[in-house]
């Protein structure tokens, strides 16, 4: 029996301590988003976040994952509003679409521990997650545009509430 957190969700499947988890996602929780492409953890199609740790799944036991929070693609956020999902979107990126789960949770780990990177870093932290429909420039724009994204959000947000003089007395006064 494996135990673990799915998106938020407790569950425990009856299964061998050396299945992939990859396949318990797949095959016992019916998480299909994450692929699978190599076996050998170098094409990152199976990646999944793991306590948060981007996390290749093809060569994981279940065993590891026991009483671990691990996110999907399908958790990633509950509106597929998530900055990468935007920016994903606005870029147009997939072409067939395979690699593009592990793609997006890659990036995101990384977003979430560079919340400003430049091109290189953004290179090097893609590096690792192969396409063979070749949409690298497409990826790399649109981690580039979740930066901006999620940066624009946070300046959105802490400006609510902000008390500005100027405006104040601008409102009050029947000038806006
Ligand atoms: S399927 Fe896991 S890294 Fe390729
Ligand atoms: S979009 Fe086809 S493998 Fe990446």
């Amino acid at each position: 029996m494996a135990s673990f957190t799915l998106n938020g969700e407790p569950v425990s499947v009856d299964v061998s301590p050396q299945t992939p988890l990859l396949w318990v996602l797949r095959d016992h929780l019916d998480m299909t988003g994450t692929k699978f492409g190599c076996g050998i953890a170098q094409c990152g199609a199976c990646t999944v976040h793991l306590d948060g740790a981007a996390t290749r799944t093809c060569v994981l036991p279940v065993s590891a994952a026991e009483g671990a929070e691990i996110v999907t693609i399908e958790g990633l956020s509950a509106d597929d509003d998530h900055p990468l999902q935007q920016a994903w979107r606005e870029q147009q990126v997939p072409q067939c679409g395979y690699c593009q789960s592990g793609q997006i949770m890659q990036a995101a780990d990384f977003l979430s521990r560079n919340a400003d990177p430049d091109d290189d870093e953004i290179t090097e932290a893609m590096a690792g997650n192969l396409c063979r429909c070749m949409a690298y420039r497409r990826i790399h724009r649109a981690v580039k545009r979740a930066a901006e994204i999620t940066q624009a959000r946070e300046a959105s947000t802490a400006g609510v509430g902000v008390f500005d003089p100027a405006r104040a007395e601008e409102v009050t006064h029947g000038q806006v």
